[in-house]
């Protein structure tokens, strides 16, 4: 049964912010920054002696550990705290140019920019996965598919050369992912590559969606799908289910990954 939660208009297109969730990381590890340094910098001062930046170090890690572990973040989270400070400080010792550090910012925003913000990384679907979805479509006639955060078109680019009668739309907003689709996808007249977020996009101009985002938006998307898309399209989430709802069917892929296509009816 799928879940019967009335819909609120104005959630629809609402992206799930995980700004929250970073903030309040952040907020801890300057917490533990900041004690070490409040108890350390006047025992030192006093002392006319230098702080000793690799003991600092793993004094605020220690300190960072023990408050992720206090207010029970997720494992990952407390590997990261650990980690933090005396990663920062032993690159420090490398003395490398401030500037390279922006431009490998710039470079990880150009290819990762989804990822900050609504916690969905870049990995992309194998031929596998895009042969078992034109399967899945093979009886539809002229299918409008649509998919979400298309990355590289690893499976909108196969589609469309197979399905020449269906329209292709893909939708990317990290700027190098998108610019190796838009060329890739540059001489199939079927496929649509546009620049964007895909919470803008309007879903009842297609009759499938996919995505292969995270689990931290899938709630929000499918509230979405269910008020956008037309009666009887079908949403596919490749790799994350729908909390709390039963996919009408689940394709399983036989690739090494063994990928799981949730596939639900709206
Ligand atoms: C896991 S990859 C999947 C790529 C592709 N769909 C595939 O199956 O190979 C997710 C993609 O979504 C993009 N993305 C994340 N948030 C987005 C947003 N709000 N709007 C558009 N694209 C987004 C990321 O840049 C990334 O390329």
């Amino acid at each position: 049964m799928q879940g019967v939660t009335p819909i609120k208009p104005s959630e629809s297109s609402a992206s799930p912010s995980a700004n929250g969730q970073q903030i309040r990381q952040l907020y801890l590890q300057l917490t533990a920054a900041f004690s070490v340094a409040v108890l350390a910098w006047p025992y030192y001062a006093l002392r006319n002696e230098e702080l000793p930046w690799p003991h600092t170090a793993f004094a605020i890690a220690g300190t960072a550990l023990l408050l992720a572990s206090l207010t029970r973040q997720p494992w990952w989270w407390r590997l990261i705290h650990a980690a933090f400070a005396p990663l920062a400080w032993g690159v420090s010792q490398l003395a490398i140019p401030p500037g390279w550090y922006l431009l490998a910012f710039l470079l990880l925003m150009l290819i990762f920019r989804g990822a900050p913000g609504g916690q969905v990384p870049l990995y992309l679907s194998n031929a596998d996965t895009a042969a078992a979805i034109a399967r899945h479509i093979a009886k539809r006639p002229a299918v409008r598919f649509v998919d979400l955060g298309a990355g590289v078109g690893s499976l909108l680019v196969p589609l469309a050369r197979e399905r020449p009668d269906s329209h292709f739309t893909g939708i990317e907003n990290a700027p190098l992912t998108w610019l190796i689709g838009r060329l890739r996808s540059a001489r199939l007249s079927n496929c649509t590559w546009r620049w964007g977020d895909l919470w803008q996009i309007d879903l009842s101009d297609f009759d499938m969606v996919h995505a292969f985002l995270s689990p931290t938006p899938m709630a929000a998307l499918w509230q979405k799908a269910r008020q956008q898309m037309p009666p009887g399209s079908v949403f596919i989430s490749n790799s994350f289910p729908v909390p709390d709802v039963e996919p009408q069917q689940v394709i399983e892929v036989n690739d090494s990954r063994r990928t799981r296509l949730y596939c639900y009816r709206v």
